[in-house]
């Protein structure tokens, strides 16, 4: 099981989590990604790791847990 986290403070708004992870990521009107429920806690990563890896500030964090 994977616990998925945001740094939201440092998220700059690019909206690449969003674009390769639509199915957990969502821009939100303040103009920063905001994780979906879906995404809180994974069984399988899945493009979980994309986002993760493709954000550019690296706020988004996994943790196996
Ligand atoms: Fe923010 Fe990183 Fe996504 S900067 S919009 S969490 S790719």
């Amino acid at each position: 099981m994977y616990k998925i986290n945001q740094n939201r403070n440092i998220c700059i708004g690019c909206g690449l989590c969003a674009s390769v992870c639509p199915d957990y990521w969502t821009m939100s009107e303040d103009g920063k990604a905001s994780l979906k429920d879906t995404g809180l806690e994974l069984e399988n990563l899945g493009c979980m790791r994309d986002a993760a890896d493709s954000c550019p500030v690296q706020c988004i964090s996994i943790t196996e847990k």
